[in-house]
Formats: C-alpha cells, structure tokens, sequence
C-alpha cells in the first residue's frame, strides 16, 4: 500500500513558516503583506475557492482582500481595477480568479497584471523566466507539487517524469520545475497515442488532466509516485439523491495499490496550492520592498 502524501498536513507546516516570516515582515515594514483577489461572476467552486484564499492569508498574519464583481462587469472595468491595484503599495499579489466570463479575454487580463505582484505565476514574463531556469513567481500548484516530492525525499535526478496535461497553470511550469531538477521529462494530453503506456514509464507521474477518475492501475509502473492534482465534483448517488463529492483525476484506490506514494483528493495538491499562494505574496511583497 502506497504511502499517503498529505498535503493538508505539510501546508500546515509551510503556513506556520510563513507566519513567522509575515510576523518579521510587519516589525521591519509597518505593515502586513496585502493579497488582493478578483472573481467576477458566481461560480459557486470558484467562491469557494476565492474565501478559503482570503482566509488562509488572514490566519498568517497578512491582510487579505477580496473584490467580488458582477458577471456583467466589462473588460475594462476589471483593467482599470488591476491598474489601480498595480499602482497601489500596499498590494503585493494580486490574483484574477479564472475562469472568467465568455465576453472577458483571459489573456489581456492576466498581461495586465504587473508581473511583480502576478502571484498565481501566470504573466508571460514570469512563464519565460521560469523556462530559461530564472524562476521568480512560480505558478502555486507546480511549486505544492515540488515541495510534497521534497517531502517524499524524491530525488529526481535522473527519474522519469510524466505530467498528464499541457495547461499554462499546471501542466507546462511543472515540466519545468521537475526539468529543472534533472528529471527526464514527458508532456502527455489528451492526443497522446497509447497514453496508458507512456504514463507506465513514469517514475514520477503528475495527473492534471482535469477528468474523474481517468487514471488507473494501468496507467501506473509499480513503486511509481502519483501525484493527483485534479478537483473533479460527481454525481455521488451512493450518498443519496443529488449529492455530489470530490474526486481527483486518479483511481485512488486501485492506485495506492500499486504506487510507492500518491496524493489523495481531497487533502493533497488543494491544501497545498493555497499555501504556495500565501508564499508567492510574502515573496512578492519581499522582491518590492526587500525583507
Ligand atoms: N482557477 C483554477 N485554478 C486556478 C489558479 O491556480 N489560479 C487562478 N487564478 N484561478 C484558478
């Protein structure tokens, strides 16, 4: 049976670290680090999403703000908004919940941000940095993977590394990060031929396709270590009528089975990937105006 590798437990750790370099950032600045996150419309996930940001950077000591638009506000009205939260020095990350409205452009958004408070990673100079190994803020669900590897005392040099799915938020920087690290790297999707096969080579194998359930026992080299990084919501009628439940894009159960160490949904790459975030602001808020 494959060990468990809780992500709910080693966020706490890296929460309680960043409290006490938020508490030293206060005393020196006379100030807390500010995280500003904007969701427009009322996706119910998404809501969820954006409150358990908004409280988890309160708890270590930063300020945390949340600005909630109407579905039908317009691309410039969002623009002007970012443009105000750039020039603001009390703003150190700023977050655009996604996706976005149909009648927004995702990417005019996310280039607007200044890519000195981009704390999602998500600005193309921040993409380019990380591809030619300058990595500045790193997209949080890539960095939660690596530091749940570091934990598992994975040493990636010259393992084979296969991520399912070729998103800029997961897919593509995780390449990277575990490129970086000396890993032998392989991007799958959804066009891959004989992806099952492909995934078997993998020693490190990183699930973000975004599909329930998609990977099983199949897909996975005994004594690999799967990391699950989908948050998949289906129908659960086991629980009773109309209810639904989390799972990832991996059979946990048949999985854990054959696999050395895997993530479990929930309680793996979720809890993780807002402790990154909390980490990327207090580092951006450290690149502006120093420790
Ligand atoms: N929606 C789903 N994942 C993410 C993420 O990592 N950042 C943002 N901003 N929106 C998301």
């Amino acid at each position: 049976m494959a060990e468990i590798l809780d992500g709910k437990r080693v966020a706490e750790t890296l929460r309680g670290e960043l409290k006490d370099r938020v508490a030293s950032f206060v005393s020196k600045r006379g100030r807390a680090p500010g995280l500003d996150v904007v969701i427009v419309g009322d996706d119910p996930a998404s809501h969820v999403y954006v409150r358990a940001k908004e409280k988890a950077s309160t708890e270590v000591g930063m300020r945390g703000r949340v600005h909630r638009l109407a579905v039908d506000t317009t691309e410039l009205a969002l623009l002007t908004l970012l443009e105000t939260l750039n020039a603001d020095d009390a703003v150190d990350g700023i977050l655009v919940q996604l996706p976005l409205p149909k009648h927004i452009d995702e990417t005019k958004v996310l280039d607007t941000i200044s890519p000195w408070k981009d704390v999602d990673g998500f600005h193309p100079e921040n993409a380019g940095l990380l591809a030619v190994g300058r990595p500045r803020l790193v997209p949080c669900t890539p960095m939660g993977c690596m530091r749940l590897l570091e934990v598992a005392k994975v040493s990636l040099a010259g393992l084979r590394a296969v991520v399912v799915g070729r998103s800029n938020i997961v897919g593509k920087p995780v390449a990277q990060l575990l490129l970086a690290q000396h890993a032998t790297v392989t991007i799958a999707h959804s066009r891959t031929k004989d992806l099952a096969a492909v995934c078997r080579e993998a020693d490190v194998l990183v699930a973000a396709v975004g599909r329930a359930e998609m990977i099983g026992a199949d897909f996975v080299k005994e004594g690999a270590v799967v990391l699950d990084v989908g948050i998949n919501r289906i129908d659960a009628p086991e629980l009773g009528a109309g209810k639904t439940r989390l799972v990832g894009d991996v059979r946990f159960d048949e999985v854990a089975k054959v696999a050395r160490a895997i993530t479990p949904v929930p309680g793996g790459l979720g809890p993780m990937t807002i402790a990154c975030l909390l980490a990327n602001t207090l580092h951006a808020a450290e690149l502006r105006v120093g420790r």
